[in-house]
């Protein structure tokens, strides 16, 4: 058995919680740990833009508790391959279910038993600080406000969409307030969490800092991984 084969067998296999803000770079970071470590990789924010988008298409109100619960609790795994998920509209529908209590509450459970059965790499707003507050190892993967713009213009564009520079920017701080200030777990680093500036880092300096923090945090175990 190799060693990521031999971690992802073992009953305490990591969780690694990898949060911040939009377009900082935590999904393409995330996404490549999971794979060099040999464990299950889960994009929280797909969650919340599911229940967004379900609420959209319902025609009910983004803002209505009641409504957002019970989309969250009747959630399935397909909702999450709806190819409609990573507009600008879908990001600010998540934005606002996901400030609700019982939204957050009826996909906990989800997050934690996806961790919790063989381990995981799990990027979200809350992981480090809520879903895993304990999770071995946690990363806070921030940038700038304008750099983090620029590359979901670039993102978004690439994609066939229209957008506007400055109301990328406008749109990306608008979600930025609204994940941090929201009552029921804020978007803001865990204590113990570990900051990666990625401003002025390409997507492999970014990675390579990660696997050292891995390595510092799960010690000999994570040595054998990487
Ligand atoms: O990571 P993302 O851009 O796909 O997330 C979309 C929105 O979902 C984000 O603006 C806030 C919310 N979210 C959250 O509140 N908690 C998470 N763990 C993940 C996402």
């Amino acid at each position: 058995m190799t060693a990521c084969a031999a971690m992802a067998a073992t009953a305490a296999a990591p969780v690694i919680a990898v949060d911040g803000p939009a377009a900082a770079g935590k999904g393409t970071l995330a996404r490549r740990l999971a794979a060099h470590l040999g464990l299950p990789y889960l994009d929280t924010g797909l969650l919340y833009r599911a229940v967004g988008r379900r609420v959209l298409d319902a025609g009910a109100d983004l803002r209505d508790p009641a409504v957002a619960e019970a989309t969250a609790r009747a959630l399935s795994p397909a909702d999450l391959d709806r190819p409609d998920l990573r507009s600008a509209e879908a990001a600010a529908a998540a934005s606002a279910v996901a400030a609700q209590a019982g939204v957050r509450a009826a996909l906990l459970d989800w997050q934690r038993d996806f961790g919790r059965a063989h381990g995981a790499v799990l990027d979200g707003r809350d992981i480090g600080t809520v879903v895993f507050p304990d999770a071995q190892v946690k990363l806070f993967i921030t940038a700038s406000a304008e750099e983090r713009a620029r590359r979901r213009f670039l993102e978004l564009t690439a994609g066939g969409a229209v957008a506007e520079p400055a109301q990328v920017l406008a749109e990306l701080r608008a979600r930025d307030a609204q994940d941090a200030a929201r009552a029921v777990a804020p978007m803001k680093p865990a204590e113990d969490a570990v900051l990666i500036d990625t401003t002025s880092l390409d997507a492999d300096a970014a990675f390579a800092r990660a696997v050292e923090v891995v390595q510092e945090k799960i010690g000999p175990r994570g040595r054998d991984l990487v």
